[in-house]
């Protein structure tokens, strides 16, 4: 709250002062929480693009500028330094980990990687073409009812178990993703092994065969651990502060975190990065090399998957490491995909044409990231859980931040717009 800053809002000839709050980075709020109590009017938000909902300590973006920030430091600096659990400790705990911190949520993580036997009866539930995020958000809040000690619905007591309950979504969410690939593929389920790292384990669960263990390239693994890490936290995004407004009634983090996966689910979220590949691949099959698609999203016709973004009004700096990392991937693993060209073409395209730029339509992470997957080997069905497995870290970090300070449940208000009020018409008089 900035002592000196106050805003005032005029209606009906009424003069109304609210306080200013200021935040790390400068950016500005007007506090309008007493506004209907003063006045009797609300603000109005449609789809929240003007609304801070919350105060927050974990993630910095300066969309104008295409700054992100984990904990205050750079994604470029985490990217080309850091690891994904080693992110994933700065986003829920705050800091850099040392070594033997490090090693200690290492350990944590690898020595929850292990679903219940039962679980293999709940995959067996599904019809093999069941959608991979349906089965993971299933999952995550079935997992939470085999450990009722973390799952109490009881803030002090959940809080109390936060440390194992990290560290066990972390692991878990990676295990039920690669059995519902199993699962789909009717292939049978990989057991965890615990001296791999997290990436490894991943893929050795994904692709490993009882008769052919899976090796992966290096480069494969730090294509993926950099996927993980680009995906880690996000703000306010639609799944987190869907986690949020879940954690705000009370719920647990399995609850929190399995509602954020439905929310992840759609194409203006997480499921462009599969929508992408689908839009390349269309474009590529029809012999276009992006310029009728360009038309078409001009006309309203379409949309060019991976651009644009509600905060960024410059390039999402994800898209630009994503960017690099795809070409990076494919020439280490000696191979071509004509879908790169295509997105080049298309960003080119859009980059230097008045509708794009008028409306400061970039790529965004999507754009890039799925070509980063397909490479690695993950099929297009999977790629949004992909996603959920990255962000797991910033949804816990944001369920944490509302259970230690938050004590008011998320409730916007609303605007009729519906009838005035009628009486209630028998059904034999009825139209
Ligand atoms: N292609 C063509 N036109 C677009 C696009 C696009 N991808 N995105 C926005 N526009 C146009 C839109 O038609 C509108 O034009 P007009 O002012 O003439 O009506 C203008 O740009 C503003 O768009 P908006 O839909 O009001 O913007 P928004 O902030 O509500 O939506 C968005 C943001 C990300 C949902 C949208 O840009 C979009 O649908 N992009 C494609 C889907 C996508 O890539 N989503 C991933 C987002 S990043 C990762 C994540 O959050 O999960």
């Amino acid at each position: 709250m900035s002592k000196d800053l106050t805003g005032k809002i005029i209606l009906e000839g009424k003069e109304y002062e609210y306080p200013v709050i200021v935040g790390t980075e400068n950016e500005k709020a007007i506090d309008i929480r007493k506004l209907r109590a003063d006045s009797g009017y609300i603000s109005f938000d449609d789809g929240y693009a003007n609304t801070g909902s919350c105060k927050s300590d974990i993630t910095f973006i300066d969309g104008e500028k295409g700054i992100l920030r984990y904990r205050g430091i750079p994604i470029e600096q985490l990217a080309e330094k850091s690891t994904f659990l080693c992110a994933a400790h700065l986003i829920i705990y705050g800091e850099l980990p040392n070594e033997q911190k490090l090693n200690a949520f290492r350990e944590k993580v690898a020595g929850r990687a292990r679903l219940h036997e039962d679980f293999k009866h709940h995959f067996e539930g599904f019809p093999p073409k069941a959608h991979p995020m349906a089965v993971l958000s299933s999952m995550l809040n079935s997992i939470g009812c085999y450990y009722p000690e973390m799952s109490s619905n009881n803030r002090e007591q959940d809080l109390e178990q936060f440390d194992e309950a990290a560290a066990l979504l972390i692991s878990k969410v990676r295990t039920i993703a690669a059995a519902t690939y199993r699962m789909s593929q009717g292939l049978p389920f990989i057991y965890p092994r615990k001296d791999l790292r997290y990436v490894e384990n991943f893929l050795h669960m994904m692709f490993t065969e009882p008769y052919h263990p899976y090796n992966p390239p290096k480069e494969v693994v730090d294509a993926l651990d950099l996927f993980l890490l680009l995906h880690a936290d996000h703000e306010q995004n639609c799944s987190t502060s869907t986690v949020r407004m879940v954690a705000s009634g009370g719920a647990n983090m399995f609850a929190s975190v399995s509602s954020g996966v439905c929310a992840l689910w759609g194409p203006l979220h997480g499921g462009a990065n599969a929508a992408v590949i689908k839009m390349l691949q269309e474009i590529h099959d029809s012999g276009d090399d992006g310029s009728r698609f360009i038309r078409a999203a001009k006309e309203g016709k379409a949309r060019l998957m991976g651009f644009g973004h509600r905060v960024y009004k410059n390039y999402d700096p994800r898209a630009k490491i994503f960017g690099q990392a795809a070409e990076r991937v494919l020439k280490a693993l000696g191979r071509q995909d004509p879908l790169l060209d295509i997105a080049h073409h298309l960003e080119q395209a859009a980059l230097s044409d008045d509708y794009f730029v008028e409306r400061k339509l970039y790529p965004n992470v999507d754009f890039y990231s799925g070509i980063v997957l397909k490479a690695i080997g993950i099929p297009v069905d999977m790629f949004t859980v992909m996603f959920a497995i990255g962000r797991m870290p910033g949804w816990i970090a944001n369920w944490k931040e509302i259970a230690e300070t938050s004590r008011k449940i998320h409730r916007p208000r609303q605007i009729y717009t519906g009838s005035a009020k009628r009486d209630y018409v028998p059904m034999s008089q009825r139209k």
